[in-house]
């Protein structure tokens, strides 16, 4: 089922890989051209991909689904582990076992909203789609960007290209000759571009203290928060229960529920686990329990 409760209808089949492009040292853009068409796929719904006739890994891994036009789809990787590495040493031509649209994506947003979205290490993946709708409309769209140097900032022209206003932050002070270079933690940036009087919506991707930190400003200025988890898995359909992460769930009593929300306390009457590949990736940042 999808977020409007309908059945969701999932591709599975073979990709063939037109381009692996290393972007920097560690950094690839991976174009996959599939047979037929693919379901429609919203932002920050994702994909497993797996390496055909290996056993070692046996399992697929997710991936944000970056770009999608007609039966070509794109992924931003990282290669950091057994799976990335050895796609990393891929050609064009060679085939992935593949699988998507996978998880809720984000949630639909109202027009003329600010919508701040906070990008970490790869995290800006799953934004580029959200972008690609919503500066369709009167929103604004904000990408803020924390990367440890300004050289692993990566693809932030394809959000220019939008019209996205981008702000980079950079652990070592390094600076983009485009993009400039905050100094410092990328959430310190979301109380600099936060206009008050605009309706706002904080959206995140990265590493979770960078996620708990900018839940933590969310909450201080009152905005809704959602948070896109990179939760390890196995089969990304909903059956091992391999990503599992503790969430408070409502209660009959609504208005009690709104108060445990809010508050740091939690009882065992008030979590219970979701499934990150099913019930997320993306979750309301007021419902994980940090
Ligand atoms: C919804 C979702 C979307 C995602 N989107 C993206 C995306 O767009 N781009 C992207 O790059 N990633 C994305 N990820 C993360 C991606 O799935 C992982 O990077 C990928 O699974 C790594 O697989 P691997 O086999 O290469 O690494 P694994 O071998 O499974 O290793 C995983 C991690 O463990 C570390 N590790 C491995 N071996 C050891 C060891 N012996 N000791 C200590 N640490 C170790 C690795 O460095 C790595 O960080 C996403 C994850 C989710 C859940
Ligand atoms: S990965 Fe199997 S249930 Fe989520």
């Amino acid at each position: 089922m999808n977020r409007s409760g309908a059945q969701r209808k999932i591709w599975h089949g073979n990709g063939m890989i037109e381009n692996n492009l290393k972007l920097t040292e560690q950094t690839f853009r991976l174009t996959l051209s599939v047979q037929g068409t693919l379901p429609p796929i919203n932002a920050g719904q994702f994909v497993m991909l797996r390496l055909p006739n290996h056993t070692d890994p046996l399992l697929g891994r997710p991936f944000a689904v970056y770009r999608v036009s007609g039966n070509v789809l794109e992924v931003i990787y990282l290669a950091v582990g057994k799976m990335t590495k050895l796609l990393a040493e891929m050609r064009t031509g060679e085939t992935l076992n593949l699988w998507t649209p996978l998880g809720n994506g984000f949630s639909p947003i109202n027009i003329a909203t600010h919508i701040i979205m906070v990008a970490g290490g790869i995290g800006q993946t799953p934004f580029l789609m959200l972008a690609e709708k919503y500066v369709q409309t009167d929103s604004h769209c904000t990408l803020l960007y924390g990367t440890r140097n300004a050289e692993r900032a990566i693809c932030m022209n394809d959000f220019r290209e939008l019209g996205v206003d981008i702000h980079l932050a950079t652990d070592d002070g390094s600076r983009n000759n485009d993009f400039g270079g905050y100094h410092g933690l990328v959430t310190d940036l979301i109380s600099k571009v936060y206009q008050p009087a605009e309706p706002t919506r904080i959206l995140c991707c990265g590493p979770r203290p960078m996620l708990q930190a900018a839940f933590q400003i969310a909450r201080q200025f009152n905005l809704p928060c959602e948070v896109s988890l990179e939760t390890s898995m196995s089969c990304g359909l909903g059956i091992c229960f391999g990503c599992v992460v503790k969430c408070r769930c409502e209660k009959e009593n609504k208005n009690d529920y709104e108060t445990k929300l809010t508050s740091d306390k939690i009882d065992n009457e008030t979590w219970d686990y979701r499934r990150t590949c099913i019930d997320g990736p993306v979750f309301d940042a007021y419902r994980l329990c940090w």
